[in-house]
């Protein structure tokens, strides 16, 4: 009797095809960016963490300020590439470069994280990366990115040319990525953070368009709808042209509706972007801890498609 339903639960299981395990575990796992750190995590990031939220949640989705400070971190930290080694990158040097045309429209909220940082009284260049990964946590099923603290801000503007054109060719956006030692499932993982993106200045006609149809939440949506647009989506050429281009358009297919799988590639991703130019975490804090608990977990659970209604 006993073996019987052994057997009967084994034969179930394969029936209903369970995902590769690795999808489930990189979900919940916070094995991305770095080891080490001896420092304990300030306290202060717990109050940081408490007026971010409500900054950053609205109706129970991300608003807009979370959007513009995700796109923050990567215009602080993706400003770099590994020939810099632990000069620029997430050195805060973002609050001298916003008058940059690639910097248009995060005025607002790098003046916001400028005045954050000085209340609190930390590092304006740990305050723009921990705020990014808050953000992200904030919007519904979003990634939990390791998050270390420990930098010293830069005091003066960094090197440009280093953020990617939207007009750009796949091949010249490859290569820069490339170039700060991203490989070509990192570069599609990354670009899926416009799933809370909308744009202003690609085409000002259509200002407030989003990358996706729920840019509130922290969804694969992105993904499916980069390649078949439906109405009201703006999407950017440069997704267009990397969604298509050999390799990379093979990993950027390979997020389409697995929210499991891209999460967890995110997350790792990020959590290297947001350690670009510190020299080791050894002298850094791991501050992972002072997030926020993800939005909605069972949002999560259903996106995978082990738990998708069936029909
Ligand atoms: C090929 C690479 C990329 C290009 C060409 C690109 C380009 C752009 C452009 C043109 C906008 C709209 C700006 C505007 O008109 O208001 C935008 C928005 C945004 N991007 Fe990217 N991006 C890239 C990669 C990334 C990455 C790696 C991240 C983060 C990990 C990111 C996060 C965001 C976010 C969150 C927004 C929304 C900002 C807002 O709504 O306020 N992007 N991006
Ligand atoms: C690609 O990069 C090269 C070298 O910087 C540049 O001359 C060219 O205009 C770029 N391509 C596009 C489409 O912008």
């Amino acid at each position: 009797m006993r073996v019987t339903n052994v057997l009967l639960l084994a034969t179930t299981a394969s029936a209903i095809s369970f995902p590769d395990v690795s999808s489930i575990t990189s979900l919940f796992a916070r094995k991305n960016g770095g080891d080490g750190g001896n420092k304990q995590c300030p306290a202060v990031w717990s109050s940081v963490s408490t007026t971010l939220t409500a900054k950053f949640l609205e109706n129970g989705q991300c608003n807009k300020f979370a959007r513009a400070a995700i796109r923050a971190v990567f215009h602080d930290c993706g400003a770099w590439k590994t020939t810099l080694g632990a000069t620029a990158g997430c050195d805060g040097s973002l609050v001298f470069e916003t008058g940059r045309d690639e910097n248009n429209g995060l005025q607002e909220i790098v003046g916001y994280l400028q005045g954050l940082a000085s209340q609190f009284q930390v590092s304006v260049a740990d305050m723009i990366v921990f705020a990014g990964n808050h953000a992200i946590v904030t919007c519904p099923g979003g990634s939990r990115v390791k998050t270390w603290i420990g930098r010293t801000p830069a005091t003066a503007a960094g090197p440009g040319g280093l953020l990617p054109p939207v007009t750009d060719s796949a091949a010249n956006l490859s290569a820069l990525f490339i170039a700060k030692g991203f490989d070509d499932r990192e570069l599609a993982a990354l670009l899926g953070a416009h799933t809370t993106s909308t744009q202003d200045f690609v085409d000002p006609a259509k200002a407030g368009q989003a990358q996706d149809s729920t840019p509130g939440i922290w969804d694969v949506k992105y993904y499916a709808q980069t390649l078949n647009p439906p109405q009201g989506v703006f999407v950017f050429p440069s997704d267009t042209k990397l969604a298509n281009y050999g390799n990379v358009g093979k990993e950027f297919k390979g997020f389409v509706d697995n929210q499991g799988k891209w999460s967890g590639k995110f997350a790792d991703a990020m959590g290297k972007m947001t350690l670009f130019g510190s020299a080791g975490t050894s002298n850094m804090a791991d501050c992972t801890d002072s997030l926020p608990k993800s939005t909605n977990i069972k949002r999560e659970m259903k996106a995978l498609p082990m738990f998708a209604p069936r029909n």
